[in-house]
């Protein structure tokens, strides 16, 4: 009798144990009006993942196809900083140096001329990767930069896709930049925590 008894019990208990682990995820969803507290589990967060992504960014300004397009002009022709020019960019993001090596996104968004003292820019922009997994995935950066500083760091202030969450670092270095044609390339390290 027992030995018949036994695996109904267990599977009373498998049973049980199931139904107690859902209602413990979904009486965790709190209603407070319009807005729900939710078991992170619910929409697949796990554990926060550091990323640290390298590449090289091609401001390119000059010749037949520029990436980099003023769309606002500074507001006088006499500021030495350029104050309150926008550009709006496209840029290139690639593994190396070099503008022709392995491309694995852009830099989409603007930067505006936002100092009236030192070439400071205003970044709003978003790494758009393509490449492989990373298709289809952003990182969102708003910062300021200096740049002519040896190193500049703009903060990320979110993402999408394998970075949802996302927050951290830019940390911009200039590789080469040539005074007379404004291009410019910029290695940028990204350091970044996400879901
Ligand atoms: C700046 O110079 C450009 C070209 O010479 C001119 O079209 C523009 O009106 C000037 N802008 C201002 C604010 O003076
Ligand atoms: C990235 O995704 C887009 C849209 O789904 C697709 O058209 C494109 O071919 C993909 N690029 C790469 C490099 O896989
Ligand atoms: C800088 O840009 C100017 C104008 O486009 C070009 O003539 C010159 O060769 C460039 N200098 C270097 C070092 O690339």
């Amino acid at each position: 009798m027992a030995r018949i008894l036994f695996p109904i019990l267990a599977s009373k208990c498998i049973v049980f144990s199931l139904l107690s682990s859902f209602t413990i995820i979904v009486v965790i969803g709190e209603n407070h009006g319009f807005v729900r507290t939710l078991d992170p589990r619910l929409i697949g967060i796990k554990k926060e993942k550091l990323s640290q992504i390298r590449f090289y960014w091609h401001d390119t300004q000059s010749g037949r196809n520029p990436t980099a397009i003023q769309i606002v002009p500074p507001v006088s022709n006499t500021s030495a900083t350029s104050f309150g020019a926008i550009k709006m960019i496209n840029d290139p993001l690639t593994l190396g140096r070099k503008l022709s090596s392995e491309l694995i996104g852009r830099a989409q968004g603007f930067y505006a001329m936002a100092s009236q003292e030192e070439l400071g820019l205003l970044m709003a922009m978003n790494f758009a990767f393509t490449e492989g997994k990373y298709n289809g995935s952003t990182i969102s950066v708003l910062g300021r930069n200096t740049v002519y500083a040896k190193v500049r760091e703009m903060p990320v202030i979110g993402g999408n896709g394998l970075f949802r969450f996302a927050r951290g670092y830019v940390q911009a270095r200039t590789y080469k930049f040539n005074s007379t044609s404004g291009d410019a390339i910029v290695e940028h390290i990204v350091s970044v925590l996400h879901d």
